[in-house]
């Protein structure tokens, strides 16, 4: 115990050393300790629900509430603290428990010290006596927890706290105090959506974190009205507060399909998808594919996070009249694992001998990077040999998925048939490919699409004229 806590303090100082070298950024106040303060000093999430219910509500299933609980998180803590002999334990609980380590409770990582407000992850009276921080990545906060509650209002009252502004909320610094992580030994960045955020036109044209993730707007800032607590007056904007990314799959195990369902919404907002085929192609000729996919809607990579461990890909069917399969990629074998995708759009790291891995608290090296940029298009190409005895037209279905994580990584760590990691359609897109022998003039298939249009139109005009 005594030599962890050793081991422990000369990893802090490592690591402070380095993120006051990597972050670039001028030291504001110096970040809250482990063990600085007591548990009992923060408030249970159930009194400030009281009069802010509908943020509560908001909040709750999200993944800052599950951030500590989520059983993803607790299986890969436990392997990465066996990997690194506890090395990691205060670090990665940092921003996944940041009481539990404020108030000295963790390590040990087992949990076996921890309080129950501590379990509540990423919670009200944690982001709310943020008081100030030492810049960006690593979760550098100062907290100061008591009766004042910080925010973004500067003429806020209440009967219960008191308010104090800080333009620290209005910021996307406040969020890129945990959403980049740096690897605290060497120096990596493993996430990095704050730094490719900064880099990028949404930071140029003050689009920020919030706009797009505290507002009724997915890709842009869009108000929504109302009141911020029982009693307060109105406002023309007050945040929202499902934080939402894409996550579909945690937030369901603790009954939130809503948030599972706004990660969905937000993920079909992300990307937009065109296809370009050959009009026309015979058997035994080379067909190409063209997808041009677009990162459209995200302030950062598509995907981002622990984004290697995320997957996003394109799946191509290509089908004659008859259904006969010509060409497929990225399809699911039986083991729910991805068959021959011509590319996986996310980041492959390295370890210290140059090996994949995904256990990012091991790695050193960015082996590949494959995520698409914001606003960045990327070109990917399928090209196959036509089959003789097709029967036209020839069918091209092509589909943008993501999952959070590779069904091997979710089966290795839960064991074979306990979850299954979902698959979401960002966007689809299809196109046909006609019989060369085809006059021009016939090779318009007759879109269902259309006919359902003109049979609706149809009908509303005759309610309206037998009215
Ligand atoms: C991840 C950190 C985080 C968590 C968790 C969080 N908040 Fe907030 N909260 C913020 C930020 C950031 C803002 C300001 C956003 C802005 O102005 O764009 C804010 C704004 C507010 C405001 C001002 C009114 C408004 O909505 O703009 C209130 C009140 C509030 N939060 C209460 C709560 C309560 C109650 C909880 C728990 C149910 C909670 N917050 C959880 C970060 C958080
Ligand atoms: C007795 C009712 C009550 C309770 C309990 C309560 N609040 Fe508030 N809170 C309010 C009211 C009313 C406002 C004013 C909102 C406004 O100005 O629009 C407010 C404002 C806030 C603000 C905005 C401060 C600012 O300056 O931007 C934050 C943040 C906040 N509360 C967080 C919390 C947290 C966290 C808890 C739980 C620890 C909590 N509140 C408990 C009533 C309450
Ligand atoms: C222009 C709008 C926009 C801005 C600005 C933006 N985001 Fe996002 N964010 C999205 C969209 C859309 C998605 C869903 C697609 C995806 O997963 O990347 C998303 C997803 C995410 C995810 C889940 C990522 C994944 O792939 O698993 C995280 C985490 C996130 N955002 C955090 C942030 C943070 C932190 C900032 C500020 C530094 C930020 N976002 C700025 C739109 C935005
Ligand atoms: C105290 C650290 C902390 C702060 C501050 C913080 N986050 Fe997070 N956030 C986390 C952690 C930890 C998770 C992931 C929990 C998990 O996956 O187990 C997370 C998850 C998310 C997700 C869900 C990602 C997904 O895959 O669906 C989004 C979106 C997000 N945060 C956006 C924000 C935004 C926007 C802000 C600023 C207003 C912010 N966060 C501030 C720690 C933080
Ligand atoms: C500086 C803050 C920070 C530190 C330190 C950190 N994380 Fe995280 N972690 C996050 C954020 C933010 C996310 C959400 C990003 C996203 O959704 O892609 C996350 C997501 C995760 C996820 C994905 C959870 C899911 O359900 O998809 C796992 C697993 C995880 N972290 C494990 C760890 C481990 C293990 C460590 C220590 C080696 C660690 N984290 C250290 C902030 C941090």
């Amino acid at each position: 115990m005594k030599e962890r806590v050793v081991k422990g303090s000369l990893f802090f100082i490592v690591a402070v050393v380095l993120v006051s070298l990597f972050s670039g950024f001028a030291v504001a106040t110096e970040a809250t300790q482990f063990g600085e303060y007591s548990a009992d000093g923060f408030t249970y999430e159930s009194r400030c629900r009281q009069c802010h219910a509908i943020i509560y509500g908001e909040w709750e299933g999200t993944m800052h509430f599950n951030a500590y609980l989520d059983p993803f998180y607790l299986e890969e803590v436990k392997v990465a603290s066996a990997d690194t002999e506890g090395l990691v334990d205060e670090f990665c609980s940092r921003c996944h428990t940041p009481i539990g380590v404020v108030s000295g409770e963790i390590p040990p990582i087992d949990g076996s010290e921890m309080s129950d407000i501590s379990k509540l992850g990423v919670q009200c009276d944690f982001c709310h006596v943020v008081s100030g921080s030492n810049g960006t990545g690593n979760a550098p906060f100062t907290v100061t927890p008591g009766d004042t509650k910080w925010g973004p209002f500067d003429d806020s009252k209440s009967a219960y706290h008191d308010s104090e502004y800080l333009e620290l909320y209005t910021q996307s610094e406040y969020c890129g105090m945990c959403h980049e992580v740096i690897h605290p030994v060497n120096g990596l960045v493993i996430d990095d959506t704050y730094p490719t955020w900064k880099n990028s036109q949404y930071a140029e044209d003050n689009v920020i974190c919030q706009d797009c993730h505290m507002t009724e707007g997915i890709t842009e800032f869009k108000a929504n009205p109302g009141r911020a607590g029982s009693g307060a007056p109105k406002r023309e904007h007050i945040s929202s507060h499902d934080i939402v990314g894409a996550n579909a799959f945690i937030p369901v195990m603790f009954g939130a399909e809503n948030v599972a369902d706004m990660a969905i919404e937000r993920l079909q907002n992300a990307a937009t998808l065109e296809i370009t085929v050959p009009e026309i192609a015979a058997s035994g000729e080379e067909v190409t594919i063209e997808a041009a996919i677009t990162n459209s809607g995200a302030g950062h990579n598509i995907p981002t996070g622990v984004s290697e461990i995320r997957q996003i890909w394109l799946e191509v069917m290509v089908t004659d009249s008859e259904g006969e399969e010509l060409y497929s990629a990225g399809t699911l074998d039986t083991n729910g694992n991805i068959e021959s995708a011509k590319i996986i759009y996310n980041n492959v790291l390295g370890d210290n001998s140059g090996n994949a891995t995904d256990s990012f608290w091991l790695a050193d090296r960015v082996l590949e990077d494959n995520r698409i940029g914001p606003k960045e298009t990327v070109i990917e190409e399928h090209t196959f040999i036509l089959p003789d005895d097709i029967v036209y037209p020839l069918k091209v279905e092509t589909n943008l998925n993501y999952r959070s994580a590779p069904q091997y990584t979710i089966d290795h760590l839960f064991g074979e048939g306990m979850y299954e990691v979902p698959v979401i359609s960002m966007n689809e897109a299809s196109n046909t490919i006609y019989d060369p022998a085809m006059p021009p003039e016939d090779r318009k298939e007759s879109t269902p699409g259309f006919s359902i249009f003109a049979a609706c139109m149809a009908f509303i005009l005759m309610m309206y004229i037998f009215k």
